[in-house]
């Protein structure tokens, strides 16, 4: 939901903020601007349409650069996407210019009180009127202005200001949106997220909540919103610029998928001790997991699915009660949680808004959260109880792959570990699943192998205008999964439905124009999937089956196209099933033509309700 940059130093600003929107463009990319400090004056330039367009106009333009500068890539929520809209917008009094990403829920009131004062608005954005508002306040000092601002503002918002009777200072400001600062010699940045900051410093400071930054070429203090100075604390980043790149790929979602084996690498083994799994920093004693009364799993979009697909496996591993729910509904639906309910939140970028309020909720209900969280140190990863890393590195593809494959096998992990502390697991499945989950990078890169049949038969396939998921069991759940893919980067309509319930109406949209595309792998609901599959197929239905290794010849021949799995521990097939069902997602797109990266109307990191 918009990507802020933010630079200030010595050389010339513009190619780092350019470059840091091109990082942050997964979160938004209906329009971008730049607006810098040259010449005692702020000048802005912002258009409609992805960053390229800015780009170009800058591109032999020697004369726009500065030392200072701010940036902004957008997702549109109040106003269209056009030039007049775009950030940077700009005071009355021509001296300010600021970029902001969140929401201002009370723009109405504070626009028409600024309209009564006669400020004149320009465009429809909740955005405006926090220039408009600081333009009312300001009398010469920039920071007082700031404070005395940001008090009137209700809602989310991350912000980079600056101001032309201050060109030494860029000034940050969080709350409930992401910000960071990135530190080099000489020059310092802010930025939404690591990935922009990464081809200039690995050694960053989050700003907290409620927290204004002021920043120099030489350093920066951080003050809380009443003026006092606060604590700094660097940390420094292992990722490598090359994780943020396409290197050879034509796309950052074939990249992920192909990284997939290492990712899960990364965020399994280490957990791995010989026969058993080690997670030190998980601190549940036996009495607080028995008196236990459920498990909440609560997340949004694809860290949904993981979730749905996890309620399966920790029930049948810890044989307590497990609800899922989205982040979105969670929070509003007053849930059954206290203090002997567990929740676990997932999130990739630790920043979306329903599952961080989710996660506030819970707290103040008094449970206690678990958090699998991708970016370290994000508000999701700082304010659960215990937070447990997945290691996919950055991700930067809208539709997400490998975050969603490592936070499914961190929580066949969790649930290992919670059913053993339990006593709920015999030893001989333990250990199983735990060698299922150390052949998973193994398994994957076999299926990753095949590509190519599965690029042909999505080639059969990528005109039809309707597919349906069908399955069982935990391929119920990874259908839900392998339906989103579709819909998010192909924009074909598709749904996902439990196969045992397709009679009950949904079977009436079946004809010979639809893709059914079945997951089978459990064994004791084979027979009842091939007979759903039958049906489908006596409707006119091309039949896509998915299936393991063992039952590929009994399948192929009921389907049009077959695809397998390697045989692994039942459980943990999920982790396989799901890897065919991206790369369709990614072929079809691409036969479509789709812009497969940045999907339209989406953004990879929903930091609004
Ligand atoms: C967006 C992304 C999805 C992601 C969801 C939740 O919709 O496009 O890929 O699953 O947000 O994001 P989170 O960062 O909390 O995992």
């Amino acid at each position: 939901m918009c990507g802020i940059v933010g630079c200030i130093g010595k050389g010339n600003a513009v190619p780092f903020l350019i470059q840091g929107l091109e990082k942050l463009e997964y979160r938004g990319y209906d329009s971008s601007g730049i607006a810098i400090y040259s010449n005692g004056k702020i000048r802005v330039v912002k258009k409609q349409g992805h960053l390229k367009v800015i780009k170009e106009i800058l591109k032999d333009n020697n004369d726009f650069c500065a030392g200072l500068g701010i940036g902004h890539t957008r997702w549109a929520t109040h106003g269209n996407p056009t030039d007049i809209n775009a950030h940077p917008h700009v005071s009355a009094c021509g001296k300010i210019a600021l970029v902001h990403n969140g929401i201002i829920e009370n723009y109405i009131e504070l626009k028409e009180e600024l309209m009564k004062k006669g400020f004149l608005f320009k465009s429809d954005t909740d955005t405006e009127v926090i220039v408009q508002l600081m333009s009312s306040l300001y009398e010469g000092d920039i920071f007082q202005t700031v404070k005395n601002s940001i008090k009137k503002l209700q809602g989310s918002f991350a912000l980079g200001i600056i101001c032309a009777d201050n060109p030494d200072t860029l000034i940050a400001v969080k709350k409930d949106s992401p910000l960071i600062i990135g530190t080099s010699e000489n020059e310092n940045y802010i930025a939404s997220d690591i990935p922009a900051l990464l081809s200039k410093t690995d050694t960053i400071c989050r700003l907290q909540e409620k927290q204004i930054a002021l920043i120099n070429s030489e350093g920066f203090k951080l003050y809380d919103f009443e003026g006092n100075l606060s604590e700094k604390k660097l940390t420094v980043i292992n990722w490598s610029i090359d994780a943020a790149e396409k290197n050879q790929y034509e796309h950052f979602m074939l990249k992920e998928i192909m990284e997939q084996p290492r990712a899960i690498k990364d965020t399994v083994y280490p957990r791995i001790e010989g026969k058993s799994l080690k997670l030190d920093n998980l601190n549940l004693s036996k009495e607080y997991l028995e008196n236990l009364n459920k498990i909440c799993i609560v997340a949004c979009g694809s860290a949904y699915h993981v979730g749905c697909i996890a309620k399966y496996f920790m029930e049948l591993l810890i044989r307590k009660p497990v609800e899922i729910d989205l982040a979105s509904e969670f929070r509003y639906r007053s849930p059954i949680v206290d203090e002997n309910t567990l929740v676990i939140i997932i999130s990739q970028s630790g920043e979306t808004a329903d599952s961080l309020a989710a996660l506030r909720e819970s707290k103040r209900l008094g449970a206690r959260v678990i958090s699998i969280v991708n970016v370290v140190g994000s508000s999701i990863a700082s304010e659960s109880d215990y937070v447990l890393y997945t290691h996919a590195g950055p991700e930067i593809a809208v539709a997400t792959t490998k975050a969603y494959s490592t936070q499914l096998a961190l929580m066949y992990i969790l649930a290992l570990h919670i059913g053993k502390a339990l006593n709920k697991i015999s030893d001989e499945k333990y250990e199983s699943i735990i060698e299922a989950l150390k052949n998973l990078p193994e398994n994957i890169e076999k299926i990753l192998e095949g590509k190519e049949e599965i690029m042909s038969i999505a080639k059969n396939y990528y005109y039809y205008e309707k597919v349906f998921f069908i399955g069982r069991n935990v391929d119920y759940a990874v259908c839900m999964e392998g339906s989103l893919k579709l819909k998010e980067i192909s924009y074909i309509h598709s749904e996902a439905y439990a196969a045992g319930e397709l009679k009950h109406g949904t079977i009436s949209l079946i004809d010979k124009n639809t893709l059914v595309i079945a997951i089978a792998t459990q064994e004791k609901l084979m027979d009842k999937m091939i007979s759903n599959v039958r049906e489908v197929k006596a409707r006119g239905a091309k039949i896509l089956f998915l299936t393991t290794e063992k039952y590929y010849e009994k399948l192929k021949p009921i389907s049009d196209h077959i695809v397998s799995i390697p045989q692994t521990y039942e459980t943990v097939l999920p982790s396989l099933s799901v890897i065919p069902m991206q790369l369709m997602s990614y072929y079809t797109a691409k036969f479509r033509g789709c812009d497969i990266d940045k999907p339209r109307n989406l953004a990879k990191s929903v930091t609004v309700e």
